[in-house]
């Protein structure tokens, strides 16, 4: 009995004890940094494998579930969904006769290459719809109708028999990037092809105008057409209504640190004015004058 007793006090101990070991280690693997969210680090190939496993069955499950158009191989289907995947899809799915890109190579998971693979239409129309968590895949359902989502499910079984000309040819019959609304036009590339790569730019606009742009001197540099010059601040008044030599950068005057009016005692050297003084004239000392004061 003595012993029955001491044995079980003992083993609770040892069971509290590692459990609380194991809250610690859950705690410390949470808090302190030690699991890599880095997209270039892979996850172990049993992660992937079980990651892979947990959205197959994920998808799967909810797209038997759906029912695809009769007609959803029609031509109209899938030229009205080439204009979509084109102007949507590309970036990270690729298209034909187009290389990989910085999206399709950065993302982890990777995107996969829908000009080599077909997904089933129910599958695609659900991902597409729905999105894939913690993944590049975004939900385009919350823009776009059941329709125009099935016609891009069409045309991806399509996708990986086109080459570059068929491809663009579809393209090029589609309305390009319509699906009843909320549809993004960043900004106006005018006469961008549908796929990717190179697109025109208005004489005079730097080649990238996407990045930070390095503006020349003062009023020096060309905006496309039809865009306000929205960027430039207007130039801030020097204080004390300095003028600024032409070619000067853009740049704000440092706040002027000197008081407005300091007095001089009599026989003060001659002196330089501290960084940031405003422009100011010394009035010539009156002779004997116990002070004099700066004009602001
Ligand atoms: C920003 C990148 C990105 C964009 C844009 C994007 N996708 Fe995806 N897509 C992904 C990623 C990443 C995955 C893989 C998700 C995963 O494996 O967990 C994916 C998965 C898919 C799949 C599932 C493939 C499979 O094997 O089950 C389909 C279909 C798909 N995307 C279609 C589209 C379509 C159509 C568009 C355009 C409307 C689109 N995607 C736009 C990143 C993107």
């Amino acid at each position: 009995m003595q012993t029955t007793r001491r044995r079980l006090t003992v083993m609770t101990v040892v069971a509290g004890v590692a459990i609380a070991l194991l809250l610690l280690g859950v705690f410390a693997f949470v808090r302190a940094g030690i699991y890599n969210v880095g997209a270039d680090d892979p996850h172990y190939p049993m992660t992937t494998s079980l990651l892979a496993q947990v959205r197959d069955a994920s998808i799967e499950a909810r797209a038997r579930r759906l029912e695809a158009p009769q007609d959803l191989m029609s031509e109209e289907r899938i030229i009205q969904g080439a204009g979509n995947y084109a102007a949507m899809c590309t970036q990270c799915h690729l298209a034909p006769g187009m290389g990989p890109t910085e999206l399709s190579k950065g993302l982890y998971p990777a995107p996969p290459d829908l000009t080599k693979q077909t997904v089933n239409a129910a599958e695609a129309f659900w991902v597409i719809k729905h999105g894939v968590k913690a993944s590049g895949m975004p939900a385009w359902g919350s823009s776009m109708g059941d329709e125009y989502i099935w016609n891009m499910a069409a045309f991806i079984q399509r996708l990986p028999k086109l080459d570059a000309a068929q491809y663009q040819a579809l393209v090029a019959k589609s309305d390009g990037h319509s699906h009843g609304g909320g549809e993004t036009t960043p900004h106006d590339h005018g006469t961008m092809p549908a796929a990717g790569g190179d697109h025109p730019h208005p004489p005079g606009t730097p080649a990238d105008h996407h990045g930070p742009e390095s503006a020349p001197a003062v009023g020096g540099h060309p905006h496309p057409p039809g865009r306000p010059a929205h960027h430039d601040k207007p130039a801030a008044p020097a204080p004390g209504g300095h003028a600024h030599a032409p070619g000067t950068p853009p740049h704000v005057d440092a706040p002027a640190k000197a008081p407005a009016t300091h007095d001089h005692a009599p026989g003060t050297p001659a002196h330089v004015d501290p960084p940031g003084t405003p422009p100011h004239d010394h009035a010539p000392a009156k002779p004997g004058a116990e002070t004099h004061s700066h004009a602001p």
